[in-house]
């Protein structure tokens, strides 16, 4: 793309302050800018201005949750199950690790975050360390598959590395990176990181199927003979992954994806709810919650939506194959984006500044034809590390480590 071409497409958008130090950049400089503006979608930052009318939800009703004296009675069967698929090879496991954790406040990858207190205990080693666990009892190494995004790729590989792994066998795990999207003010005007070099961030953990495909993944699970996909975030240090019991609750249910839920602990606990959407299972989001909702109750008086979903979903892989060409819908996200000021300098706020664009996970389900929602008890699973300090941070998640004899 040469400089008039770049002019119009970011005329088109509305952007043209993103070439204000077009002319003092160097030829390097000028070059990196023009591919940037190339392959960047600003389809994406236009959608700014219908905020209010995006993601419109359909009709809600609730969905039931296998609930933990079933799986309790039916652990035997399950366990044989989910065992048998992990030992077969059938089973992979998706580690999302491309998020900033902004709200955490360091640059570094989160899952490099020390949560020791008398020794090292990172969270990627935490979340290696359960996997292990499975390994050890199906005698099987499972293949996990680790997406960045290009803002924290090499110091997470590299990481991963110096760490020798911690443990795990190199050959069983492979990296692969999202997809990014522009950062814009509250209006929509994309954010400068550097004079040549528009604000990104990664475009949301939606995308990492595609991802997948795009970089070849799909293929090597192809080859492995890999059926189901158990994907988690990078936060919940207390994550059980290719839990064999959940394995072979999904599987023997013959649902699409299995969602791990908890119990909410109030009904305003910030946490998506699952449930049904003009009939298909869905989440509904915290904050997409209605009064009416959070208080509804089902036929036997219980609350009707009080399972939230915990970011740990087993997903039937021939079933991502068919909806990945379906567009997920766009999320604007408020978030701390460091910018280029008035006179050129670089502002790492402190507070919220603008918005980043985002597809969600969470919204593959809708796609999908069935879902069985699988309650886990959240004292035993459940500690993400969001914040610093507070609800959901790594004070809570120590705790809930030493409750479970984590040693730390
Ligand atoms: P969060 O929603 O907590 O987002 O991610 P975040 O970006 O990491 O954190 P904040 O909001 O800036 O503090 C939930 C999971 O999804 C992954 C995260 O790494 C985490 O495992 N994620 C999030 C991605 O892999 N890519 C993204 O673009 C966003």
């Amino acid at each position: 793309m040469n400089k008039e071409e770049a002019y119009e497409k970011l005329k088109k958008y509305g952007q043209l302050h993103v070439l204000k130090y077009y002319d003092e950049l160097t030829e390097e400089e000028k070059a990196a800018l023009l591919k940037q503006i190339e392959e960047t979608d600003l389809e994406v930052v236009s959608q700014c201005s219908k905020k209010e009318q995006l993601n419109q939800k359909g009709k809600i009703s609730p969905l039931s949750a296998m609930q933990l004296p079933e799986i309790e009675a039916k652990k035997e069967e399950f366990m044989a199950v989910g065992t048998k698929a992990i030992k077969e090879g059938k089973v992979g496991a998706v580690l999302l690790a491309g998020g900033m954790g902004t709200r955490l406040g360091s640059d570094a990858p989160k899952g490099v975050y020390d949560i020791g207190l008398t020794k090292e205990v990172f969270i990627f080693q935490r979340l290696i360390e359960n996997l292990m666990d499975v390994v050890r009892l199906t005698d099987t190494w499972i293949h996990l598959f680790v997406m960045t995004s290009d803002k924290n790729h090499e110091a997470t590989v590299s990481f991963f590395k110096e760490k020798n792994y911690f443990g795990y066998r190199p050959e069983y795990i492979t990296f692969f990176m999202q997809e990014m999207a522009p950062a814009t003010d509250y209006n929509g005007k994309i954010f400068m990181e550097a004079k040549h070099k528009m604000a990104t961030s990664p475009n949301g953990n939606g995308g990492w199927f595609s991802s997948m495909m795009k970089w070849g993944v799909v293929d090597k699970i192809h080859e492995a003979g890999i059926e189901w996909l158990n994907v988690f975030a990078v936060d919940n240090v207390l994550q059980r992954i290719a839990d064999p019991c959940f394995v072979g609750a999904t599987i023997q249910t013959d649902s699409d994806v299995g969602s791990k839920v908890v119990c909410k602990n109030a009904p305003d606990e910030k946490i998506g709810v699952i449930c049904l959407e003009d009939g298909r299972p869905s989440i509904v989001e915290y904050y997409e919650l209605t009064e009416e909702l959070m208080n509804a109750k089902d036929e036997n008086g219980a609350p009707a939506y009080s399972f939230g979903v915990i970011l740990n979903y087993l997903f039937r892989e021939k079933a991502l194959e068919d909806i990945v060409s379906k567009n997920l819908p766009l999320h604007i996200v408020e978030k701390k984006i460091p910018y280029l000021d008035e006179k050129g300098e670089l502002i790492k706020p402190e507070e919220p500044n603008g918005y980043k664009y985002e597809q969600l996970v969470l919204d593959m389900i809708h796609e999908l034809n069935s879902c069985l929602p699988y309650e886990v008890e959240r004292n035993y699973e459940f500690a993400p590390i969001k914040n610093k300090t507070g609800i959901d941070s790594v004070e809570s998640a120590r705790a809930l480590c030493k409750e479970n004899g984590i040693e730390l």
